[in-house]
């Protein structure tokens, strides 16, 4: 039986300032299973990040219902939220992220480090070689960010969304500044991952990346237009 991990259900957002009121998403469904890869697409301003948000308990919704691995986190306090965050969620963002002061082994030991249950000092580096082994990259360990490449930076990235060993990884248009070749390897190894078990949700504008993905969901204006595959509730 299929193992749900995220759960949305009738998830709208208004974001209200003095003058103006946007409903960036309208009573928006979705289920993601275990195993599962999903793209999201749709034009700018769909709704696209602010649904990715939502997912990773970066941002609360207006109204609607959010569960995680079964438990409903809708209406979690702060802390409570930057708990659950760090212990099911791994997050790839376009623009990297990382510490520019840290190497690449601390900056991918930096979740750990934080952690609720702080591994030891001799689990936290098994596990870091291990994810900079799964992205290709063990012999960049005494790096710093600056003096890697796009491509190696977003795989630091990856490793670093990976070494908590989350329930999901929430992946925003990760090859929005690479160039293509770098993007295509990026694309493979998600590819890769989600082929040895990783959950994931990807924002996307490319198509061809899009397609990659198990699961496609087309936004527009804040509502899911399209869904493919049968696990998708709309
Ligand atoms: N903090 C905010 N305050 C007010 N409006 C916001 C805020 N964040 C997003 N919005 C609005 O919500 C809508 C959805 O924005 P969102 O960033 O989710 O779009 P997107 O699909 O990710 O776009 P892009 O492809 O350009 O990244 C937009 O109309 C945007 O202007
Ligand atoms: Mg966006």
């Amino acid at each position: 039986m299929k193992t749900t991990v995220l759960s949305l259900k009738n998830i709208s957002k208004i974001f209200e300032t003095e003058e103006l009121e946007t409903h960036a998403l309208k009573a928006v469904s979705l289920n993601i299973n275990k195993g599962d890869y999903i793209s999201i697409s749709g034009p700018s301003g769909c709704g696209k990040s602010t649904l990715l948000s939502i997912m990773g308990l970066l941002d609360t919704a207006t109204s609607g219902e959010y569960f995680i691995e079964g438990s409903n986190v809708s209406e979690l306090s702060l802390d409570q939220a930057a708990e659950v965050r760090n212990a099911k969620i791994g997050f790839i963002f376009q623009s990297f992220n990382l510490i520019d002061e840290l190497s690449v082994f601390d900056n991918v030991a930096l979740p750990l480090r934080y952690h609720s249950d702080k591994p030891s000092s001799v689990a936290i580096k098994e596990r870091v070689t291990q994810c900079l082994e799964k992205v290709g990259l063990s012999h960049r360990v005494s790096h710093k960010p600056n003096q890697l490449s796009g491509g190696q930076q977003q795989r630091v990235a990856i490793a670093r969304a990976l070494v908590a060993n989350p329930a999901i990884l929430l992946v925003d248009e990760p090859t929005g500044n690479l160039d293509s070749k770098s993007g295509d390897q990026i694309m493979e190894l998600l590819e890769q991952l989600n082929k040895s078990g990783t959950t994931i949700c990807m924002v996307t504008h490319d198509p061809r990346y899009a397609d990659m993905a198990t699961s496609k969901v087309q936004l527009l204006d804040g509502s899911v237009l399209q869904a493919r595959l049968s696990q998708i509730a709309v």
